[in-house]
């Protein structure tokens, strides 16, 4: 079994003292900073202790976990679980999602939802609902990735959450984010605002940074972003997400705080920021 190297007290040696001031350390010389040392996994094992067959949205999510396109571009088990619990924990009314890919994450969200005893529509005192912003194109083999899904992505998406009863609560925007986004940002405002985003899209720095500007202006004060895949070395060299969170001064015009969150079985981590002002 696939399990992350940390760093231990046994490595005091070459610990850096963190005594000594002289600003932040590096990421990899943290005491506390797991990274992907072991034989890379082949594929998400999905946990036996959620295999609740009384549970629909369990079950539709184990499937999608089985199939081999949902490695590894998906959120791991143990990273919905995370997005899972703050959902849960935040209930937000209004979600935007950036990046659905197979919809793992947005079953994860919307399963939250649903959890939390929110009802589909944001235009109820108790109700919510996810806006999925992806261009819903072909999906090719690549990197750990042996399958492919040359068309269909979105109709495949809308079947699996409505197999696991969750697809009340999505919204489908098709196309690319830094179009559909902007247009979509009056109904946001109508809505009230987004209380959470997560983006999970284009991992570029141009790209990831017109997400996170082109939901900004909609985002309300104590609401949240979530950024996926922010160990650029631990994920494939992807900067874009990276990028925001070392550039949040400028990038937010310092009206976020934010903190790094640790990923399992890979830690290609995220980052959440909390809009304060
Ligand atoms: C890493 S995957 C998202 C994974 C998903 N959040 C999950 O955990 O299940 C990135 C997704 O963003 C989409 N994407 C990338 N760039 C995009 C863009 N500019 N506009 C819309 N979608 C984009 C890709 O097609 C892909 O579906």
């Amino acid at each position: 079994m696939f399990t992350l190297k940390r760093s231990r007290p046994a490595d005091a040696a070459a610990t850096p003292d963190t005594t000594a001031g002289g600003g932040p350390l590096p990421r990899d010389q943290l005491r506390f900073f797991p990274r992907n040392d072991g034989p890379h996994p082949t594929r998400w094992a999905f946990p036996a202790w959620l295999d609740n067959p009384g549970v629909r949205w369990l079950q539709a999510l184990k499937e999608l976990y089985a199939m081999p396109i949902a490695f590894p571009a998906s959120l791991s088990p143990e990273a919905g679980l995370m997005l899972h619990g703050l959902i849960r924990n935040l209930q937000p009314r209004v979600i935007v999602e950036v990046g659905s890919f197979c919809s793992v994450s947005t079953h994860w969200m919307a399963a939250a939802l649903r959890e939390a005893g929110r009802t589909p529509g944001a235009g109820t005192p108790d109700g919510a609902e996810i806006h999925c912003f992806d261009d819903f194109g072909p999906i090719h083999k690549g990197p750990w990735r042996d399958a492919e899904m040359l068309e269909g992505r979105l109709e495949f998406v809308k079947e699996r959450l409505e197999k696991a009863g969750l697809i009340d609560f999505v919204r489908f925007h098709k196309g690319l984010s830094w179009e559909t986004l902007p247009t979509a940002r009056d109904d946001l405002a109508r809505l009230g605002g987004v209380d959470f985003a997560f983006i999970d899209g284009d991992h570029s720095v141009p790209g990831a940074t017109a997400d996170f500007h082109a939901v900004e202006p909609v985002l309300n004060t104590g609401g949240y972003v979530l950024l996926h895949d922010t160990f650029p070395e631990q994920c494939g060299g992807h900067m874009g997400p990276r990028h925001i969170l070392d550039h949040a001064d400028t990038i937010g015009q310092g009206r976020y705080e934010q903190v790094e969150l640790y990923l399992s079985p890979l830690n290609y981590g995220m980052g959440l920021m909390r809009r304060i002002g």
